[in-house]
């Protein structure tokens, strides 16, 4: 059943709540992507929790806008760096500038996303989704992954997937050349189809991420997806062209439709997936689906020959890519 047929019928989609006890005191964590969202509303929790919190924007005024805000609503501090998932430079200038500063989080949400609802490139060639969502943050992930392995303290490593990974039809898609495939515009299906392939391509580069960040049996860092489930925020900003009333329509149609719920609750989840253990390294965290109905939910695209075919060549195709855009992925991914 679907996500939305299943909202229709259930009344929406159950939420995280935050323990009475919940503290980040002495923490340090960093947030992708906090200039809107989920993101500015996870920063919100993180810092009443007791964080030090570290935000990144695409530039420095939308960061300058953001810090204002969220130090309004909160009292606190919070520092702010750039980052731009639209190109690999933009990846490896963040890295760069990370390590050289010698910083260290004990929590790291990959926040940022998108989803477009017509075709549109990145600089680099890809669907911008692809870019963003997968390979961007692909690339991330495995720099992250490398530097928190290097440090003495456990830290989590945590990504926003999306349970519209397990709203595709994977008899649509080709064994070979996947990346190409998606991203070109003939094969764009609509905005909805594209972001579920962008995600269930996430979902894949992090299960092969999982095993990375536990080589030779230590855990470092806790590896988690998360998803909050359907939550009102301005990720529907391409649909019907940007235009206002264009996005009147999609806001209300994720409110009563699809029964979103605020982006301050749904950022809850954003919140307690950094509070998982070692024991529950690889897993995905969502509020709203028991590990049975997830198991049945999710099996026909991780457990079947073809899902597993089409898992290990995402994998491949991506780590080529990522390896010619950054001769030090090859190092990390052995
Ligand atoms: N909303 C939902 O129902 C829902 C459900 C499940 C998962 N998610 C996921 O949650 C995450 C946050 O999304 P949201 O719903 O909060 O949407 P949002 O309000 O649009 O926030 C997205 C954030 O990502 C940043 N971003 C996008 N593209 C970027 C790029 N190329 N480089 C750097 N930053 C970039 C945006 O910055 P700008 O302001 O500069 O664009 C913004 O800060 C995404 O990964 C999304 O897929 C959302």
């Amino acid at each position: 059943m679907s996500t939305f047929a299943r909202n229709i019928l259930g009344g929406g989609l159950k939420s995280d709540t935050l323990p009475a006890d919940l503290s980040f005191e002495g923490e340090t964590v960093l947030i992708t992507g906090a200039t809107s969202g989920l993101g500015l509303e996870a920063t919100v929790h993180y810092l009443q929790h007791g964080a030090s919190v570290t935000i990144t924007a695409r530039t420095a005024a939308k960061g300058e806008q953001a810090k204002l805000d969220i130090e309004s609503r909160t009292g606190k501090l919070v520092d702010v760096m750039i980052l731009d998932m639209d190109t690999f430079e933009g990846v490896k200038t963040f890295v760069n500038t990370f390590k050289k500063e010698n910083r260290h989080f004990d929590i790291i949400l990959l926040n940022c996303g998108v989803q477009e609802f017509v075709w549109k490139p990145s600089p680099e060639g890809w669907f911008a989704n692809i870019q963003v969502n997968v390979l961007s943050t692909t690339l991330l992930g495995l720099l992250l992954i490398q530097w928190m392995r290097s440090k003495p303290e456990q830290s989590h490593l945590l990504f926003v997937g999306s349970g519209s990974h397990w709203e595709n039809d994977l008899s649509k898609w080709p064994r070979k050349d996947i990346i190409t495939f998606w991203s070109k515009e003939e094969n764009f299906m609509s905005g909805r189809d594209a972001y579920g392939i962008s995600k269930l391509m996430l979902h894949y580069c992090v299960n092969a991420m999982d095993k990375i960040a536990s080589a030779g049996g230590k855990i470092s860092p806790i590896v988690n997806t998360v998803c909050p489930g359907i939550v009102q925020t301005g990720i529907a900003r391409s649909f019907g062209g940007g235009v206002w009333g264009m996005q009147c329509v999609a806001k209300a149609y994720m409110a009563l439709a699809l029964k979103a719920v605020p982006a301050d609750v749904g950022a809850r989840s954003l919140v307690v997936a950094a509070k998982t253990t070692p024991e529950q390294h690889g897993t995905f965290r969502r509020p709203y689906l028991t590990d049975d109905e997830y198991e049945k939910v999710s099996a026909p695209f991780f457990k079947t020959e073809e899902a597993k075919e089409i898992q290990a060549e995402v994998w491949k195709e991506v780590v080529e890519i990522l390896a010619a855009a950054d001769p030090e992925v090859s190092k990390i991914v052995l």
